[in-house]
């Protein structure tokens, strides 16, 4: 009894005599024959019939077996093509080769030999399918898991997102936001230290106001450690992007010169509220740390997006004043790490203004102007540099006229924020002289606000009273004296006549005492 097989066989020839001895031979073996007398018969078969391998000749009418083979490895490469001929060429063979022909016979051809070929080949396809199978399979598990890394990574992704807009919508106090935004940008791109600068059109060389460090576990630093910190990137750098406002990368070490030889890769990230730039966000990595990615770029940039909606936000919506007040007061703050005394001093000032002016019958409302104007009156100091704010000898004129220009930097600063039209007056005209000799812009008189015309006197007063890098504090009489020599030139009379009669009670003494260095607003 004949085996019975599943193949279907497809015999093409123009030879009637060959389709009918193979058709019977491979009948009789158990397989399924189909016969065809052209390329173009046998493709009909082919359409119909799911055919697993096919015998053909090369020269037939109507299509040949080349052409055939070409067609059939367009429609299923999978079904093997075996070409029968009695005059085989090289031209032929490498045509066949490349029309996926899996082999060769040549005529006459016996039936054994064919059957042995219909077997190698078949097994040979069974091979090749599941190959291709197997493959496919291989193929879509790594696709698989691709994609599951894919999905993982974007989920950690808006994990982190989201980890950075609700660390922000949670800030109560714009102050907060520097220190959080230092520790965030250390946390999530990895880096050894972050720093955040201030950088805005009234203070226009970068001043670092917070930093975060590996080397004290991602802590925020003290204004001492921040100050060593702080200078690792050239100012230079970060004027570019506060410029461009551009987030920048720098991994490549040819781009690095200039830095210090420990560092192996930074991000630079500005901060603009209502497209103009308020501060920069930057982050470096030492030697043998990672080098910072474009990912690690975007979550920085990211970071300052969500922290300038954050600032505005709380200056808009919440508790505006405090807000505000407490964001300048961190420059207070950040004038003190540079110089203590501008900070020390700004409270002693403010305490001895406010007697003064409760003194003089002054409002409530004018009491807190003053005391918000007391602390914020040298606050444009932050913008003089260092080498002039802190030199300890005499000035040159011309420092000199670079540190005169605190008033108005300072008064722009807070005017940035739109608010405090008073207080901002009274920080511009701090310097002016009653006799119209003072600066910045020679007010005399009654033209300068009155808190202003207290407020000089508290300011010279205490700048007398303070042992000073250049000179040692004056005495007591000789610093009555000065005042009572300004009366009516540097001075208000008025208020020189107050603080004459104030001063005997040893109220502003006190006062000095206990505001030598705290903050009226902490308590
Ligand atoms: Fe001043």
């Amino acid at each position: 009894m004949a085996t019975v097989h599943k193949e279907n066989i497809l015999f093409v020839d123009d030879e009637e005599s060959i389709l009918d001895v193979a058709s019977e031979y491979f009948s009789i073996k158990g397989y399924q024959v189909y016969t065809a007398r052209n390329g173009a018969e046998a493709l009909s078969v082919l359409e119909k019939e799911q055919i697993d391998c096919c015998f053909t000749d090369i020269n037939m009418p109507v299509m040949d077996g080349l052409e055939l083979a070409e067609n059939i490895n367009k429609r299923d490469n999978t079904i093997p093509v075996v070409i029968m001929t009695g005059y085989p060429s090289l031209e032929n063979t490498i045509q066949t080769m490349k029309n996926g022909v899996v082999d060769f016979l040549i005529k006459p051809i016996h039936l054994e030999q064919l059957e042995l070929c219909l077997k190698r080949v078949l097994n040979q396809q069974h091979l090749y399918v599941e190959n291709l199978l197997l493959k496919k399979e291989i193929e879509g598990k790594a696709r698989i898991e691709s994609l599951n890394l894919e999905l993982l990574q974007k989920i950690e992704d808006l994990q982190t997102l989201n980890h950075i807009m609700n660390d922000f919508s949670s800030i109560a106090s714009s102050a907060e936001v520097f220190n959080r935004l230092v520790q965030m940008a250390n946390e999530i791109t990895r880096a050894n230290d972050s720093v955040f600068y201030i950088i805005n059109e009234a203070i226009t060389v970068p001043f670092a106001v917070a930093a975060a460090s590996a080397d004290a576990g991602g802590a925020v630093l003290s204004p001492i450690d921040l100050s060593h910190i702080s200078g690792r990137i050239p100012d230079s750098m970060i004027m570019d992007v506060a410029s461009n406002l551009t987030p920048l990368l720098v991994s490549e070490s040819n781009l690095l010169h200039g830095f210090s030889d420990t560092i192996e890769s930074v991000m630079i990230a500005p901060l603009t509220i209502r497209k103009k730039i308020f501060g920069i966000l930057s982050t470096i990595n030492l030697k043998g740390q990672n080098r910072f990615t474009e990912k690690n770029l975007y979550y920085l940039s990211f970071m300052t997006h969500h922290a300038a909606y954050a600032i505005e936000n709380l200056a808009l919506y919440e508790n505006i004043y405090q807000n505000l007040f407490s964001t300048i007061y961190a420059f207070v703050k950040a004038i003190g790490a540079k110089d203590s005394y501008t900070e020390q001093h700004s409270n002693r000032v403010t305490a001895v203004a406010k007697i003064l002016a409760q003194k003089m019958k002054c409002s409530a409302e004018e009491l807190d102007i003053l005391n918000t104007a007391g602390l914020l009156h040298d606050i444009g100091k932050i913008g003089i540099r260092d080498e002039i704010l802190l030199k300890p000898g005499k000035l040159t004129d011309e420092e000199y006229d670079i540190i005169k220009t605190h008033s108005i930097i300072g008064a722009n600063i807070v005017g940035q924020l739109g608010l405090w039209e008073r207080e901002q007056q009274i920080i511009r005209c701090h310097h002016e002289r009653y006799d119209g000799t003072g600066y910045p812009d020679g007010l005399k008189g009654t033209a300068i606000p009155f808190l202003a015309r207290i407020l000089s006197v508290a300011d010279v007063y205490d700048a007398l009273a303070s042992d000073r890098t250049y000179r040692k504090k004056m005495e007591e009489a000789q610093i009555l004296e000065i005042i009572q020599r300004g009366k009516g030139s540097f001075f208000d009379p008025d208020v020189v006549d107050t603080f004459m009669n104030v001063y005997p009670t040893g109220e502003i003494h006190k006062a000095v005492q206990c505001h030598a260095s705290s903050n009226p607003y902490s308590a």
